[in-house]
């Protein structure tokens, strides 16, 4: 055969395979999320995330102080309050568990990115992203008392304000009561293309955040639209979006991709709970190796286009990045 063409050449051997090599993970792409719960000396495993923990704040330091030592950039707060109520108030008070982790945590690791994530659902009695009157998630509502939220956790110490919830329009209030609040430095990763996705339900164990009645379809995004998340991206941005997100990542590389294309701000991806748990599941039962496919995943989502990863193996990656 008389080939002039060999594309093969290029993948005799390792070194040549890190020479042409397009994208690689590093310790600065990650961010890892954690539980923030009441009470001390916790910490209790999610049946459905093995590996992932609700934390008590001692045990939060402890992580934080591993997250620190590994070099990952930041972290993505969640909370898991006492008791909850109608109208989420745990979410804006100023002793809220999240608050108190965001004080701690900042007062011990000055350096490190603290992102709170800004949702109702985690402390909502009916475990809706936002205030349900008539059996209906009321935007603007809402949208008011997740602003007040947002300025809760900049005061408390967050770096950058993450909204969850996909109400309309909140991205600029929580841009105009953060400025007003004299918190022009704080920054705004918002979950602009978020899907209402079957791959949250090991979160929502975490996160005892599993709506008791209907689901979230009238707010997340249907699993069908592609142009809307470019519709989206481009609202939040407007509002002042400093970074946009898409979520989830595996079952969306189609969106990072058009979205990182579309726009000039850096694009977020969540490496989902179900798509952490789909892995570790598959890895117990010895049908799939955990370390390859995690890093065949990640790269995934990175060569699709975001420059940030979400994910609940991100001290894995970290490991197995210094290990290289
Ligand atoms: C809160 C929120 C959810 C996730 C992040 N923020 C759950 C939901 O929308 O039901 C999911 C994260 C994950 O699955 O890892 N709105």
């Amino acid at each position: 055969m008389d080939l002039a063409k060999r594309p093969r050449r290029l993948r005799n051997s390792n070194n040549m395979r890190r020479l042409v090599r397009e994208v690689s993970l590093s310790r600065d792409d990650l961010i890892y999320p954690l539980f923030a719960a009441e009470g001390s000396n916790i910490k209790n495993e999610v049946s459905s995330m093995p590996g992932v923990y609700q934390l008590s704040i001692d045990n939060y330091l402890k992580e934080l102080e591993e997250v620190c030592k590994l070099g990952i950039p930041g972290v993505l707060l969640f909370g898991v309050p006492a008791s909850k109520d109608e109208v989420g108030s745990g979410a804006y008070a100023c002793d809220g568990i999240v608050q108190r982790a965001l004080r701690e945590g900042k007062k011990r690791f000055p350096e490190l990115l603290f992102i709170a994530d800004v949702c109702l659902c985690e402390y909502t009695s009916h475990g809706h992203c936002g205030v349900v009157k008539d059996g209906k998630v009321q935007n603007d509502e809402s949208v008011e008392l997740l602003a007040r939220a947002a300025v809760s956790y900049a005061q408390a110490g967050a770096d950058i304000v993450a909204p969850s919830d996909m109400m309309d329009g909140r991205v600029g209030a929580i841009r105009k009561a953060l400025d007003r609040n004299g918190f022009e430095d704080t920054a705004i990763m918002s979950y602009s293309a978020k899907y209402a996705s079957a791959f949250y339900g090991p979160f929502r164990d975490a996160a005892h955040s599993k709506p008791a009645f209907g689901d979230r379809r009238a707010y997340q995004m249907d699993s069908a639209n592609a142009s809307e998340a470019l519709r989206e991206a481009e609202l939040d941005i407007e509002e002042g979006a400093d970074i946009v997100m898409v979520k989830p990542a595996l079952a969306y590389l189609d969106i990072i991709r058009d979205v990182s294309a579309a726009f000039d701000v850096p694009v977020a991806a969540y490496n989902v709970s179900g798509e952490y748990s789909m892995i570790k599941a598959a890895a117990k039962n010895g049908w799939i190796d955990e370390k390859a496919a995690v890093l065949e995943a990640v790269t995934s989502i990175k060569r699709a286009g975001a420059k940030i990863i979400i994910t609940y193996f991100a001290k894995d990656i970290a490991k197995w990045v210094l290990e290289d």
